[in-house]
């Protein structure tokens, strides 16, 4: 969603700025703007549409200076224009704003009458309460506080004030700010990628936090206008990881790193002095938990639904998933005996995190599966795992996945050690196989190429099915998801056994129907359910594996096949093909594959 960036530097900055908003294009966003300081005065550009857009009018109408701020913009109150655009500036004061005002309307109604509102956003409320405080209080500081006690919603923000020169203002609740700082100055911004080419150490704003930066001060105050000091950790982010190397897109580039990413992650949960899947940091008393929750959103949601037969089956622990917009508002009953798991990439979706909240305020034992270290989940959550998948910027989540997968595999056979239901040997036995997962999942990417034939042909349909029993159910629906979101065409996600209920109404000639049938004790239900799509038209495209009984024949349209595997690291395996189909067809349509329409990133609103 929305990205936040201020520089105050010894050098000028419209260069750097626009470099951080390009860092921050891979969040979504759907106009662009930059503030900065020029001959006493603040000068703003700003243009609807992608960066590209905003550098032609600099190179049209170039500013500069020392000082600026600048915004991506993901429309929320207010389309996506030129005017809804940020900065939004009044004569004394510009503002940046990541997060949601929830009172802008009654802030409006109380001041519209001293103050000339220009757009149609939540923001622009904060502009106006900024300039009417600074006119009231003739305190810089004071001003800004007064008006962040104002707000009711989140709020991350960069602020210049016209006569404050050299010094940007930068505040956060509820939407991520981080301060950094380098060698050519002082930095804030939404996330550590933002900054990565200009800071080398960077600290991370609490909520409520202000914080005041000059080119080379940076002093924060807590809520209670203290002065305080947070930890500044030492950062570089390499450019192989922002940038798309030798790839065309970096979905396609994030595909290719898995063997790396899943590799990394279970480095983490193996002990290889006793060849075992085991975490003695994580200091989790598994014998007590009766109970696993995982809650997430999106494609987070379906690793924890695969995560659920992980669970009842290596630790015979019941299990229950929920999505996180939906979780605190059936007021659920939190119990001392289940874990509650988060799952999420960014550590900032809202709903992930507000479910969290729900379940801190309740005194459960919480742990969080976070990609991005140090984020809002990881920060909130008792117990916190980091997936090693490194910063994934496609907005079609795929390396984060199977990190997420093999973390919560490696999760599951803990917790079934731990109960004493999976012994040494076996243990041992499933951390060689986990082992063989990076290996196995570039052979899956290599077999997958293949796919781009059959991606070809699916343009032009009406829609898309995706099929599947046991953990291939949650990934039929992971399937259909990365497929909707970047070919936008309609795909949709069932289980096999369930067709004959409702949805075998939408199968006619021709309606392509994507089977996953790994072979194993669901094999042969399975085809009996497709057989009864093929009966009414359907084309099967059939991913499978080398020793599936099923053989080419006339009623099926594509067999694709991948290397057998141990049943455990099916889910894995068996993305890559999904992934790769979706990534296919939608460079095949010409989409924006790393930006698709209408999304974003990091989803920091309810
Ligand atoms: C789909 C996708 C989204 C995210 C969801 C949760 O490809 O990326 O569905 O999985 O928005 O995001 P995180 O994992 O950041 O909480």
């Amino acid at each position: 969603m929305c990205g936040i960036i201020g520089i105050s530097s010894n050098q000028p900055v419209s260069s750097d700025l626009i470099n951080s908003l390009s860092k921050l294009e891979y969040r979504g966003y759907d106009s662009a703007g930059l503030a900065v300081f020029s001959d006493g005065n603040i000068i703003e550009r700003k243009t609807q549409g992608k960066l590209n857009n905003l550098i032609q009018r600099l190179k049209n109408d170039p500013i500069d200076g020392h000082v600026g701020i600048g915004h991506t913009r993901w429309a929320t109150h207010g389309i996506p224009s030129e005017k809804n655009a940020h900065p939004h500036s009044s004569s004394l004061v510009s503002v940046v704003h990541n997060g949601i005002i929830e009172n802008a309307e009654e802030i409006k109604k109380d001041i519209k009458s001293d103050y000339n509102f220009l757009s149609d956003t939540d923001s622009e409320v904060i502009t106006a309460l900024l300039t009417q405080n600074l006119n009231k209080e003739n305190d810089y500081y004071k001003a800004v506080s007064l008006t962040v006690q104002r707000l009711e919603g989140s709020y991350a923000l960069a602020i210049m004030f016209k006569d404050l020169k050299d010094t940007i203002i930068g505040a956060k609740k509820g939407s991520p700010l981080v301060v950094g700082r380098g060698e050519k100055g002082s930095f804030v911004g939404s996330d550590t990628i933002a900054l990565s080419s200009v800071a080398t150490e960077v600290c991370y704003l609490e909520d409520g936090d202000i914080v005041i930066v000059d080119n080379h001060n940076i002093k924060i105050f807590d809520q209670q206008e203290k002065s305080v000091n947070r930890d500044y950790v030492n950062f570089s982010i390499s450019q192989d990881d922002t940038s798309k190397g030798t790839f065309n897109h970096f979905m396609e580039k994030e595909i290719h790193e898995q063997p790396r990413s899943v590799g990394d992650t279970l480095r983490q949960f193996i002990d290889y002095d006793n060849s075992i899947i085991s975490n003695p940091d994580l200091k989790i008393n598994w014998q007590k938990v009766n109970k696993v929750h995982l809650i997430a959103c999106g494609t987070a949601y379906y690793s924890c639904m695969i995560a659920k037969y992980f669970f009842e089956q290596q630790s015979k622990v019941p299990s229950e998933c929920d999505m996180a917009s939906e979780f605190r508002y059936r007021d659920p009953i939190i119990s001392k005996d289940t874990l509650y798991v988060f799952v999420s990439q960014s550590g900032e979706t809202a709903d992930t995190l507000a479910a969290l909240n729900y379940c801190n305020k309740h005194n459960a034992e919480t742990l969080s599966i976070v990609n991005v270290v140090n984020s809002s989940i990881a920060r909130e959550s008792k117990h916190i795992i980091y997936t090693k998948a490194g910063p994934e910027i496609g907005v079609a989540s795929t390396k984060a996945f199977t990190a997420q997968v093999i973390t919560l595999l490696s999760l599951s056979i803990i917790c079934g050690s731990s109960k004493d239901l999976i012994s040494n040997n076996q243990n041992q036995i499933m951390c060689k196989s986990m082992l063989t997962s990076p290996k196995i999942i570039e052979e899956a990417i290599q077999r997958s190429y293949a796919l781009k034939d059959a991606a070809k042909e699916l343009i032009g349909s009406k829609g898309v099915m995706y099929l599947g029993r046991g953990t291939a159910f949650p990934l039929a629906l992971e399937g259909a998801l990365k497929f909707k979101e970047i070919s936008y065409i309609h795909a949709e996600g069932y289980p096999a056994g369930e067709m004959k209920h409702g949805p075998l109404a939408l199968i006619e000639k021709g309606l392509p129907v994507v089977c996953i049938v790994p072979s194993g004790p669901l094999f042969h239900k399975t085809i009996s359910n497709i057989q009864e799509v093929i009966a009414r038209g359907g084309k099967i495209l059939m991913i499978t594996d080398d020793s599936s009984l099923q053989s080419e024949s006339e009623n099926i349209w594509k067999i694709f096949r991948l290397p057998d595997v141990d049943p455990i690291l099916e889910t894995l395996i068996y993305t890559i093909p999904i992934q790769m189909l979706a990534y296919y067809t939608a460079v095949e349509l010409g989409n924006d594959v790393d930006q698709p329409r209408n999304l974003a990133k990091s989803v920091t609103v309810e």
